[in-house]
């Protein structure tokens, strides 16, 4: 979903591209398979993989469960994009049936809450495709839930002759209705003081969304981000910090401005990292003790008061004094 620079430290598997086909305009559909016969683990609706791609960038993409009848098969949706700086480009264009991409182990940061009450469902264009696995998981559970799926047009909108069959959906085209959006505002107004979120689309979208839930309890509010949230301005002191890596009993000094995760390259320390711009989840770190100002797109807001964890690669130790469990 976002573009990166890879880095050595995630582990990821060749896959074979075994199918091919365009679910909407400008929206791609591969099934991928490892070509040693190994099935491709399953994933909980939500969670998505990191690709690797030419020129050492990474994105990552959500799985789409459901779209394949070979058995141990991962499917994801790609959205060309005519900005494309080659991710989009080579999976939209450029790659053909049999070549052979790596990608990463699933990762979710989007679950679905167990046995919510009911579920407001948000997706706005290629947002649907972590969307869609999560409306077959509450069809098979016979759970409450309603979506609302905004797209420019039926044309650009995949996956939807199918969820029009479903009266729980909600679309919203945009050539329909000149003018106006979707009307964040309203759906959350009317969902009952239990129900549970989900929002995935592009940032204008995400932004609405986040202001017309803020009066909900952020346990109930669940956003997958496509792109970094716009950074706010930076708290943190900008001396210099020490960090502790607790279990190599380690002590790396960060420089002012610097990456918890450059620090620690810089050292020749590995970390698991990829998409190195919060919102991928690969980095994540447990923290021991010290301050640190969260500046990544996953972490809500009551994880980041519990300071549990961080995006080492792009939130900041606000003392003089990290302790990482590394
Ligand atoms: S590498 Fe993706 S969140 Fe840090």
């Amino acid at each position: 979903m976002t573009l990166a620079t890879s880095s050595a430290a995630t582990a990821r598997v060749p896959v074979r591209v075994h199918a091919m086909r365009v679910l909407a305009r400008d929206i791609h559909l591969l099934e991928l398979r490892r070509g040693d016969g190994v099935a491709l683990p399953d994933a909980a609706p939500g969670a998505h993989i990191d690709v690797e791609l030419p020129g050492g960038l990474v994105r990552q993409y959500s799985l789409l469960a459901g779209l394949s009848t070979a058995p141990g098969t991962q499917v994801i949706g790609v959205k060309r994009d005519p900005a494309s700086r080659g991710g989009s480009r080579h999976l939209c264009g450029e790659l053909r049936l049999n070549d052979t991409l790596h990608v990463s182990a699933p990762r979710n940061l989007f679950a679905l809450a167990p046995q919510a009450p009911h579920s407001v469902l948000i997706a706005g264009g290629i947002g649907i495709t972590p969307v869609w696995s999560m409306v077959r998981q509450l069809i098979a559970e016979g759970a409450s839930w309603e979506l609302h799926y905004a797209a420019r047009s039926r044309a650009d909108a995949a996956l939807a002759d199918e969820l029009l069959q479903l009266p729980q959906v909600h679309c919203f085209f945009d050539d329909e209705h000149p003018g106006r959006s979707l009307d964040l505002a309203g759906i959350v107004e009317r969902a009952a003081p239990e129900a549970h979120f989900y929002c995935c689309g592009p940032a204008p979208m995400l932004a609405a969304f986040e202001a017309a839930t803020v009066g909900r309890s952020p346990t109930q509010v669940h956003v997958e981000h496509f792109a970094p949230r716009a950074p706010e301005p930076s708290t943190s002191t900008n001396a210099p910090c020490t960090i502790r890596l607790q279990r190599q009993n380690r002590e790396v000094v960060l420089a002012p401005g610097q990456s918890v995760l450059a620090a620690l390259r810089a050292q020749g320390i590995d970390a698991p990292s990829s998409c190195e711009q919060g919102i991928c989840g690969a980095c994540e770190t447990p923290v021991l003790e010290g301050e640190v100002e969260h500046r990544d797109s996953i972490l809500s807001s009551a994880e980041r008061t519990a300071n549990a964890s961080m995006m080492i690669c792009c939130s900041l130790p606000r003392g003089p004094l990290l302790v990482l469990d590394l």
